[in-house]
């Protein structure tokens, strides 16, 4: 019965084929320079300081009388040859320091059939036009712009946006002296650019309600089908820094709109299919017969679930992938999880992970929706990225980015059995790991349009690229919580590995971002004293878990001593400090002393000190059984909760 119901639902979908499919999206938290690729920059724009330099930002003589663009890489497209009009919504910060007493000249949005900057496009043109381009339909370029500067008498003032149509004086230009924002006083500056095929609305700063700027526009009249967006900007003998810190695009693009045919063949050919499918689903259903489990059917559809996400990752056939792995030949194992056996696989010519969840585990359907789901959604030069999923003959498999480098626990753990001497990893490494997790970790807090929970988050499911820099990947306990909804910041299914589990998520089942940060807290400090969270204790001498022991050395004043001694003591001392003390923050027993992601970014740039850190352990409280010291212990890594048994193998 569900083959038919399901057959039903895709001709239905089909039919009713949404309008907008196919879309454009990125997001970059801030900028590094390896994200050059993704981007297309001018010869005088630069990725620097975390973020795009629109113009030079190098005081001197090169700052003056500069141009320069930065667009995405890959086109949007806008409209098509029905005339069907894309929508988008874009989010980013702009920070704009003047370098002379008075600034200039400005910074723009731009969309535009031409990512190359126009000559002589500096000084009052904004990298928007030049002299010969100002006003003609060659120009191809819609701009909202960030003006610092009355530099012509059509100007407005020195401090206003505008809205530019091949041209740099605006249709439309709105001062923000009003609104109290100075646009180059070197402040961070939200800016929120909305589309919807009508309008061209704009808001600036927090105030989300009311608009700067919202005027009728038909993007079509003016521009090509695809056009790039990015950004424009300029200085003159007056100078400024161009910067942008961040920035999200979300855009909808548009599928034609179907001929009559098509929908006379459409509807022909779902008539067939559904003869088809419900003679399949018939014979499926015989043949299949109780076999079925409960949990597939908490989960009828799979595709539903997966598909109704707006850039989900590919769908891959099984054939495709076990002709990929050589058949899942185990010489090709890569590692084996709780949950499945990971696999090294080859698809044209690119190498890949392939994950095959095992037929046994009723948690590992789950897990493969919330992986697919979630990280499927998500682009972070530190996360593992997702390229794809097969789920066919009761199989589920998932197909990640290949890291030849392995997971990080092979780094920096000593093999206890073999006894030889594992390559480690350097300080300076460990610390690029620490901040590529932190990365991750606050852009899955703070940085993505849900908020989302990793909860497993520990050494083997950190992964290293060529460069030893860090990608956390394995999101099958991850969860996605929705942002607006502040109240509901937690997720009430218990889950995790022991040792890496806060005390209160033991109590509560509760997955929160403060639990997150805990098990970061337990990462980091593995990473800086190369041993396990839990076991091993009587050997290393120390007396229990990894926080208890770290705690005990830093309230006698002795935190060094817990420094991995395969370092040799090479090692900054203050960083090394800082990141004990910083991992103890984390672990704080009271989940609401502990720093969130954004704070542990500052300490680890080094932009604040760490956090207070009490040099007595604080006893956790939380009723109705308060526990002792060593029933916690015990509780934390021993096998006495039962349901983590199944877990603690990963
Ligand atoms: C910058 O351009 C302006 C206007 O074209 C010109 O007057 C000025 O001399 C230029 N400055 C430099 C340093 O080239
Ligand atoms: C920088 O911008 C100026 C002004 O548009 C342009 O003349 C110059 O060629 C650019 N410099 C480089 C290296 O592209
Ligand atoms: C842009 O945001 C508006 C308001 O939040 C929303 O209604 C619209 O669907 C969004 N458009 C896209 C393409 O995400
Ligand atoms: C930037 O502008 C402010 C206010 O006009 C001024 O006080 C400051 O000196 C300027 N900065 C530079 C580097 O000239
Ligand atoms: C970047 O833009 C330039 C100028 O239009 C173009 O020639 C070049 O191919 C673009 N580069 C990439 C990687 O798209
Ligand atoms: C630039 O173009 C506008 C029309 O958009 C025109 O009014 C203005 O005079 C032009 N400016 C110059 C300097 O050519
Ligand atoms: C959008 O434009 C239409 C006319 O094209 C206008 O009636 C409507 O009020 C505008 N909406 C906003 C939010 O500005």
């Amino acid at each position: 019965m569900r083959f038919l119901l399901a057959a039903i639902s895709v001709i239905l979908a089909v039919l009713l084929a949404p309008t907008q499919v196919q879309s454009l999206d990125f997001q970059f938290p801030n900028f590094v320079n390896s994200e050059t690729s993704q981007l297309n920059l001018s010869d005088n724009s630069s990725i620097a300081l975390g973020a795009i330099q629109v113009t030079p930002d190098v005081n001197g003589a090169s700052m003056v009388n500069r141009s320069g663009r930065v667009t995405y890489r890959w086109p949007f497209r806008l409209w098509n040859n029905k005339k069907k009009k894309a929508s988008f919504n874009t989010t980013f910060v702009l920070n704009i320091k003047n370098m002379t007493a008075s600034s200039g000249e400005g910074l723009a949005f731009i969309l535009t059939a031409d990512p190359a900057v126009p000559d002589g496009s500096e000084g009052q043109w904004l990298g928007i036009v030049n002299p010969r381009l100002n006003g003609s339909i060659e120009a191809k370029t819609v701009a909202v712009e960030f003006d610092t500067r009355k530099s012509f008498p059509e100007d407005l003032d020195d401090n206003h946006i505008g809205l530019d149509v091949n041209s740099v004086y605006s249709t439309r230009s709105v001062s923000l002296n009003d609104r109290g924002i100075y646009i180059s006083a070197a402040k961070d500056i939200k800016v929120v650019v909305q589309y919807d095929g009508k309008n061209l609305t704009v808001f600036v700063g927090e105030d989300m309600k009311n608009p700067v700027l919202s005027e009728p526009l038909d993007l079509s009249a003016y521009l090509p089908e695809m056009v790039y967006v990015g950004f424009s900007g300029s200085t003159s003998d007056n100078t400024q820094l161009n910067c942008v810190k961040s920035w999200e695009f979300i855009g909808a693009e548009i599928k034609d709109s179907k001929l009559l045919w098509v929908w006379i063949l459409t509807a022909v050919g779902s008539v067939l299919i559904l003869l088809i499918g419900i003679g399949i689903a018939f014979f499926l259903y015989r043949k299949r017969g109780y076999e079925e489990d409960g949990l597939e059917d908490a989960y009828p559809n799979i595709e539903e679930a997966i598909l109704g996400c707006s850039t989900a990752p590919k769908k891959f056939k099984f054939n495709e992938l076990s002709k990929s792995t050589g058949k899942f030949n185990p010489k090709n194992k890569l590692g084996k999880g709780g949950f499945g056996t990971v696999y090294k696989g080859i698809l044209g010519n690119k190498e890949v992970a392939v994950k095959r969840v095992s037929k046994k585990s009723t948690q590992g359907k789950q897990e493969f929706i919330a992986e697919v789901t979630t990280i499927g959604n998500l682009h972070h030069r530190n996360l593992v990225k997702l390229i794809g999923w097969c789920h066919e003959r009761r199989e589920y498999l998932l197909v990640y980015e290949y890291l030849p480098n392995g997971s990080l626990d092979k780094y920096i753990f000593r093999d206890q059995n073999s006894g030889t001497q594992e390559a480690t990893l350097s300080w300076g490494k460990r610390l690029i790991v620490i901040s590529g997790v932190a990365q991750a970790l606050d852009y899955l807090h703070n940085g993505c349009m849900k908020r989302v929970l990793h909860r497993d988050i520990k050494a083997s499911n950190i992964m290293l690229d060529l460069d030893f820099n860090a990608k956390l990947g394995d999101f099958g306990l991850a969860r996605t919580i929705i942002q607006n909804d502040q109240t509901h910041h937690s997720t009430k299914e218990l889950a995790g590995t022991p040792g890496y589990m806060a005390p209160e998520s033991i109590l509560t089942g509760r997955a929160t971002v403060e639990t997150d940060v805990y098990a970061f807290g337990v990462l980091i400090l593995e990473v800086a004293c190369g041993r396990k969270p839990g076991g091993q204790t009587e050997r290393d001498g120390y007396i229990c878990n990894i926080v208890h022991g770290l705690w005990e050395l830093y309230r006698t004043g002795k935190i060094l001593e817990g420094a991995d001694p395969r370092l040799d003591g090479i090692f900054k001392t203050k960083e090394m400090e800082c990141v004990l003390i910083l991992g103890l923050a984390c672990c704080h027993p009271n989940p609401n002393s502990r720093p969130s992601m954004k704070t542990v970014l500052q300490v680890l740039t080094g932009e604040a000190p760490p956090p207070e850190v009490p040099a007595e352990r604080p006893v956790f409280m939380w009723p109705p059984t308060p526990l002792s010291f060593k029933e916690w212990d015990n509780s934390l890594v021993g096998g006495q909760l039962s349901p983590f048994s199944e877990l603690s193998g990963r």
